[in-house]
């Protein structure tokens, strides 16, 4: 929720609640144009936003406070949590892959130029295929070939998509997943049973 305050059309201050609609919210970006400070606005905005919060029913509100706000917060008779720390999460998780399943893979495969989706990205657990998307296409089928190849070996995948024409073309979106799967066993071996 945002909140906003105005004057003759102009925002003098804003304020915003983030929460999971269900327990728990944050106070967050708390802003009053310097021209319109120490008038009350930004207590009047953070009241706002909690007394909403807590007519939605969340029963945990909580305030990151910027050095030197502390004044600020402590008059509208809110309390700090001793002992809390503010963590930043900023590790690129992306670059660290030891938090993968042991025996997940993950492939992407750009497809021919001759077919609607543009690439697909699977994923393997275990040597049976996780999950399928295919980038562009129609939608509602390939989300059809994704659902139906789910749990299969790939080679199994392969064999029943293999050859599958669209049209006049050579190959097709399933025809082209067929061609990824073979190429993933190609270069693993074991997974061509
Ligand atoms: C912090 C901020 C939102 C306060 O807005 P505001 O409209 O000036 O606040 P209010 O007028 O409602 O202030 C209410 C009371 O808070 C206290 N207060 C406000 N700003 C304060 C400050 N910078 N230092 C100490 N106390 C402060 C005062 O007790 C004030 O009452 P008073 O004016 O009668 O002395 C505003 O200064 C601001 O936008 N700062 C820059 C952005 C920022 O730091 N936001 C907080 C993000 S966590």
């Amino acid at each position: 929720m945002a909140v906003g305050a105005f004057s003759g059309g102009r925002l003098a201050g804003f304020a915003r609640l983030i929460s999971d609609g269900t327990s728990d919210g944050y106070v967050q970006d708390v802003v009053v144009h310097p021209e319109f400070r120490r008038q009350g606005i930004g207590g009047r905005l953070v009241r706002y936003a909690v007394a909403e919060g807590r007519k939605a029913g969340l029963d945990w509100i909580g305030i990151v406070g910027v050095p030197g706000s502390e004044g600020f917060y402590r008059g509208l008779g809110l309390t700090e949590r001793p002992g809390h720390t503010l963590w930043n999460a900023e590790v690129d998780f992306h670059a660290d892959r030891s938090d993968a399943m042991p025996d997940t893979k993950e492939y992407h495969f750009a497809n021919s130029p001759e077919v609607c989706s543009e690439s697909i990205d699977l994923t393997l657990q275990a040597g049976r295929i996780a999950s399928v998307h295919f980038n562009g296409g129609c939608p509602g089928s390939l989300a059809a070939v994704a659902v139906l190849v789910r749990g299969k070996r790939p080679a199994e995948a392969a064999e029943l998509l293999s050859g599958i024409c669209c049209g006049e073309k050579s190959t097709s979106c399933p025809d082209q997943l067929a061609q990824m799967l073979k190429k993933i066993i190609t270069e693993n071996p074991e997974l061509s049973r």
